[in-house]
């Protein structure tokens, strides 16, 4: 989505005879969202991309809320979540709603299928770890810090380096996921004081097309079941492509933080958007520099929020007994504010090194099984001021 890009061998016209060496015709496939009325992208195949050899019997895949939805502030200690299954099987989804779900994913093997998600758009915040995502545009590197974003229905595969432990913050959108609109100008472009820019986005690199024929398996997330898919050819059989649909990888590190003499709300730090939730970036950065600054936030109720943040690294200011990869879910309806002793605490401080990464949605999210084996039930009283 970021820009238009063309990769490989692609014919000057679309939708015209574009031949092989041998005189047949590329496969063309336009691989878009929206109707066609989404972003786009065609891509030219060796061949045919609905060669369907098989097709086995669907294995459900759901995320399983607890049953009775709860007002209240949670802590999730997210560090306890255990190491499991590959880049899919190991995701452990924490919370969710009919707009987004998030799931940590602690993988301890490589897929040897391709996998596509038909509903979500994937964007993956890489905590630990590091590796390469496959796909028919390109190959996408990441590493620690990185955001990276899997528009749905592009068919890929993740190859994570196994010599060193991986966590992986996964946020599923059941709506396209893009930059917000106030950091572009009318043509796309990003602005002068959008927090990064185009040369932050790391576009796939181009890889030659695989050519072997043989019984190539793809899981297709859809409905809440996983649905397998054996092909004839290998899915990334692509000679050239172009358009604004792939995938990319861009650094937390990247985000310039935007600052100020007081306190700065949650939207500078914003960073994507998809429909009814956001995702801000809390990076190093100074504080502010009014001589009678309080850099710790205020208390506030934002009624139409749920705030979810993931702790990645650093001490968070405000918070008190929260470890590294832990969530903390402030639901709209309470307020929530800093911890006893951190607002004094912040006084006359210049600049922090957290890293976080925050969801905000603006419908109310549900807590699933999993996140209610590793929740703090003490969180609610950890603003109590009296022993
Ligand atoms: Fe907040």
């Amino acid at each position: 989505m970021p820009f238009y890009l063309q990769r490989g061998n692609i014919p000057h016209k679309r939708h015209t005879q574009f031949r092989q060496p041998d005189g047949s015709l590329y496969y063309e496939e336009v691989i878009g969202a929206e109707g066609f009325s989404g972003i786009s992208s065609i891509a030219y195949h060796l061949h045919p991309p609905t060669a369907v050899a098989r097709v086995e019997k669907p294995t459900p895949f759901d995320i399983q809320y607890v049953e009775e939805p709860q007002l209240i502030h949670r802590h999730l200690r997210g560090g306890e979540v255990k190491s499991a299954g590959d880049w899919l099987t190991g995701r452990q989804y924490m919370m969710g709603n009919a707009d987004v779900r998030l799931a940590l994913c602690l993988p301890t093997e490589n897929m040897d299928y391709f996998y596509r998600n038909a509903l979500a758009d994937e964007l993956v915040f890489v905590h630990e770890g590091e590796g390469e995502l496959l796909s028919p545009l390109g190959t996408v590197k990441f590493t620690q810090g990185d955001y990276v974003h899997i528009p749905r229905t592009i068919t890929h595969q993740w190859h994570i380096a196994m010599n060193k432990p991986s966590r992986f913050l996964v946020i599923e959108s059941y709506s396209p996921i893009h930059f917000p609109k106030r950091y572009r100008n009318q043509f796309g472009q990003l602005l002068e004081h959008s927090p990064y820019c185009e040369r932050d986005i790391r576009t796939p690199e181009e890889t030659a097309p695989q050519q072997e024929p043989g019984n190539y398996e793809v899981k297709i997330l859809k409905h809440g079941q996983l649905h397998s898919f054996f092909y004839e050819f290998h899915p990334f059989d692509v000679v050239g492509w172009d358009g604004y649909m792939y995938p990319y990888a861009i650094s937390i590190h990247d985000f310039e933080p935007i600052t100020g003499r007081i306190h700065q709300p949650p939207p500078v730090h914003q960073m994507f958007e998809g429909h009814n939730f956001v995702v801000c970036s809390f990076v190093p950065r100074k504080f502010d520099y009014h001589p009678l600054s309080i850099p710790a936030p205020y208390n506030h109720s934002n009624i139409d929020s749920d705030e979810v943040l993931f702790y990645a690294e650093g001490n968070f200011m405000s918070r008190k007994g929260i470890e590294r990869a832990s969530f903390t879910i402030h639901p709209g309806g309470l307020p929530h504010g800093p911890h006893p002793g951190t607002v004094e605490a912040s006084i006359g401080k210049e600049e922090t090194h957290e890293l976080a990464v925050m969801v905000d949605t603006f419908k109310p999210l549900q807590i699933t099984r999993g996140a209610q084996a590793v929740e703090d039930k003490n969180y609610i009283y950890s603003w109590k001021t009296t022993r």
